[in-house]
């Protein structure tokens, strides 16, 4: 666009398609990705039998009062890409230092696997800690603003994708029945972990899952705005206890958000920690 030329009526309302997305859930198109976003806003519109998408944005602003079409929209956009064993060493630090500490303390630990999309995260934490006996020591909640994923981690059930990593065999075996079309993990793990649909950037439905000792929120971040990020950082260490520890993905760093949690190495692992 030229210099005070003035944006043509698609790119307006792609603008406000983005707004609108990024104000329900977090995920912000940068201007560069909104090609990406009109395609996949076509095919929504397409599915959903709209004229135009005129029409569809008229919809999604003004008669979209309980959110479902918006909800529709937001499991068409957000990105579940996940896998059983992804970046393991953070999680053994977490597990071998922090949770290990807490158990034998007496006291039973909390932890959030918030944006698990379809539940292989939290599961693999489990697995970690059932292999050293920890695990009835830890409650495990996991979350993610997909129905659709949340369904599918509810149903214990995954693809052979979830299986690409394949470093941890033994925790595989030990823990998954594997078939021709991927993994059943076995119903004891799976029923250590309660999954819930909450969007962490809404303060209120945060608050109702309580206050943890960890939060991993991995590859979730890297979806939003810088001033998202500080946002959902701030509301993430609100349901922290004093000491907990936040642990996000290992191409993420919060270091130049100037958040107020301190940044701490553990044998190649960065986890950040609320200070008071
Ligand atoms: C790329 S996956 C990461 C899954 C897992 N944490 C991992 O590292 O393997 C990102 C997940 O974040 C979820 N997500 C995006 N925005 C969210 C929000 N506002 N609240 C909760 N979950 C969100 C998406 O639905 C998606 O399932």
């Amino acid at each position: 666009m030229s210099p005070g030329s003035q944006p043509s009526v698609s790119s307006r309302m792609l603008m406000g398609f983005a707004e609108l997305v990024e104000e329900k859930c977090g995920i912000h198109y940068r201007s560069e990705d909104r090609d990406l976003l009109a395609s996949k806003l076509e095919t929504q519109s397409l599915r959903g039998g709209y004229e135009s998408l005129f029409t569809y944005y008229d919809r999604l602003r003004n008669d979209d009062a309980e959110g479902a079409e918006l909800r529709e929209l937001i499991e068409a956009l957000v990105i579940h890409e996940t896998y059983f064993f992804r970046e393991m060493a953070p999680l053994l630090e977490l597990v071998d230092g922090t949770l290990a500490g807490i158990v034998q303390s007496g006291r039973r630990a909390r932890v959030l696997s918030a944006g698990c999309s379809t539940g292989e995260e939290p599961l693999t934490l489990a697995m970690l800690l059932d292999e050293r006996e920890l695990l009835d020591g830890v409650e495990l909640v996991a979350c993610d603003v997909s129905t659709k994923a949340i369904a599918r981690a509810r149903s214990g059930k995954f693809g052979r994708r979830a299986l690409r990593d394949d470093h941890s065999r033994p925790l595989a075996s030990r823990y998954l029945t594997t078939s021709y079309d991927g993994a059943t993990i076995d119903p004891r793990l799976h029923a250590a972990v309660r999954f819930e649909v909450v969007n962490i950037i809404d303060p209120v439905a945060l608050a109702t899952l309580g206050t943890f000792d960890a939060i991993l929120c991995r590859n979730v971040l890297i979806y939003f705005a810088d001033d998202r990020v500080l946002r959902v950082v701030n509301l993430l260490a609100n349901s922290l206890h004093t000491s907990g520890l936040l642990v996000v993905g290992v191409a993420e760093s919060l270091l130049r958000f100037g958040t107020p949690m301190v940044c701490e190495e553990q044998h190649g692992s960065f986890l950040y920690r609320k200070q008071r």
